[in-house]
């Protein structure tokens, strides 16, 4: 038999990339590839890129560029450009980067082992359509390895929203979800493999609406208490959800799906209605704080997660203040936060820019305010006790890694528990960016 060609991929970007580089690696080991962690020795080369924020393209040709010296001592290692830069810039990074073999957008990356075999063959390859065959479905029956005791599992692609700053409904198209069936047998594949808890993933999952099995449209709610019912799956957890689509049905289960983590990540982007209104939002800071109200009322003790955007063209001071208000009343757990960067083709791309420094100190301000509340929250875990999913040995000899419901790291000294294992922890201290725990005995 040949010996196995060796494949390099490295991913930018959001949890749904790691996803389809999951899926690609599946792909090109049909093809006789298996993955290596070093570029080095690797045959091919992918990056899995994305294209939300300007940075990140530029790291991608920064990348590329770092394996100039790589290509030019082996010609035979092909090099090729995926994920959503790809769907944006196909045709551009061809001609600035001359020693991309080939590249493939987020759609398409199931039609891999045939841009492989053309490059191989000498032709530069490009696919960046939107194919009409379900991708997940045509990577189904690929050999699947033991995984670990967490797993991503997108079932929604794209969106139809179009807030004016974003490119995800252009590079990654119009709103899909995957049927429930399909959903439910990759959640139980999963399973069997070892995986305990599944995060459902979707630029927008909780507008998610596949085909159910009695042949009615399923909302996410009704997708996560089918999955409640697999046995040896603990935890369910979805990301990234928007205000609009949070409907009662999906409210409830976080107060009554055992399974359902009390966790939710529910960008607001910012609390100012005028700015709201431009970013082409459809909610209100109100509405959005209402709507948390209720969450809450179903789930006293969730952690409520967050994005936001500063400097959107023409905030003003006053913009900035209302979205620090916000965020003072909401009291997230975690949340991530961004410099506007326009993004071309989007409407708000052509709008008038914030002054760069004034944008980078209201940055710093907010994320000042967003450390502060994240310190706090999780400093209100120590005393309290939590289940942990041990995922991994710590950096300490002895010691145990896992996450809580709430998702923050813990880790556990001495510890005889075993990757996988859900089991009851004392928080006993709060750290720079994990809890310290301890096991509580007498409990299964
Ligand atoms: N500039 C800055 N941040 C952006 N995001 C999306 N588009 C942009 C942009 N053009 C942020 C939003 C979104 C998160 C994934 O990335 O906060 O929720
Ligand atoms: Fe982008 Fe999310 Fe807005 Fe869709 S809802 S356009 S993915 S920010």
């Amino acid at each position: 038999m040949a010996e196995a060609k060796k494949l390099y991929i490295k991913t930018y970007g959001c949890q749904m990339n790691v996803y389809d580089s999951e899926r690609m690696a599946e792909a090109m080991g049909g093809a006789g590839y298996v993955e290596t962690q070093s570029p080095d020795d690797a045959d091919m080369i992918l990056l899995n890129t994305c294209h939300i924020r300007e940075k990140a393209a530029e790291k991608v040709y920064s990348e590329l560029g770092r394996f100039r010296g790589l290509k030019e001592a082996r010609p035979d290692l092909k090099i090729g450009v995926a994920g959503c830069v790809a769907q944006a810039e196909g045709e551009e990074i061809m001609r600035r980067q001359p020693m991309v073999d080939l590249v493939v957008g987020p759609q398409s990356y199931h039609r891999l082992p045939e841009l492989e075999a053309k490059a191989r063959a000498g032709t530069k390859a490009l696919d960046t359509d939107f194919p009409l065959e379900d991708k997940f479905d045509a990577l189904k029956n690929r050999p699947k390895a033991k995984r670990g005791p967490t797993a991503f599992l997108t079932v929604q692609e794209g969106c139809d929203k179009f807030c004016a700053f974003c490119v995800v409904p252009y590079t990654r198209g119009a709103e899909v979800s995957r049927p429930a069936t399909r959903v439910l047998d990759e959640a139980r594949d999963l399973v069997e493999r070892g995986v305990r808890e599944i995060t459902l993933l979707g630029q927008n999952v909780n507008a998610y609406h596949g085909e159910g099995p009695d042949g009615k449209d399923w909302s996410l709610a009704r997708l996560i208490w089918a999955l409640n019912d697999i046995d040896g799956l603990e935890r369910i957890r979805f990301t990234t959800s928007h205000p609009n689509d949070m409907d009662d049905d999906l409210i409830a289960a976080h107060g009554e799906c055992e399974k359902l983590m009390p966790y939710l990540h529910l960008p607001v982007q910012s609390g100012s209605d005028r700015i709201l209104k431009r970013m082409n939002r459809s909610h209100t800071a109100e509405s959005y704080l209402r709507l948390i109200e209720r969450i809450r009322a179903a789930r006293p003790d969730i952690l409520m997660s967050g994005d936001f955007i500063v400097g959107f063209p023409e905030e003003t001071e006053a913009d900035f203040q209302a979205t620090l208000d916000l965020i003072e009343e909401v009291q997230y757990g975690y949340a991530f936060s961004f410099k506007y960067s326009p993004r071309p083709g989007t409407p708000a791309a052509e709008r008038s820019m914030v002054d760069e420094a004034e944008a980078s100190e209201r940055l710093q301000r907010l994320q000042a305010l967003i450390t502060r509340q994240q310190r706090a929250v999780q400093d209100s875990m120590v005393g309290r006790r939590v289940k942990v999913l041990f995922e991994k040995p710590g950096r300490l000899p002895g010691q145990m890694v896992g996450k809580s419901d709430y998702l923050h790291a813990v880790h556990v000294a001495e510890s005889d528990a075993q990757p996988g294992e859900l089991s009851e922890v004392e928080i006993i201290e709060s750290g720079a960016n994990s809890l310290a725990g301890r096991p509580v005995q007498g409990l299964s």
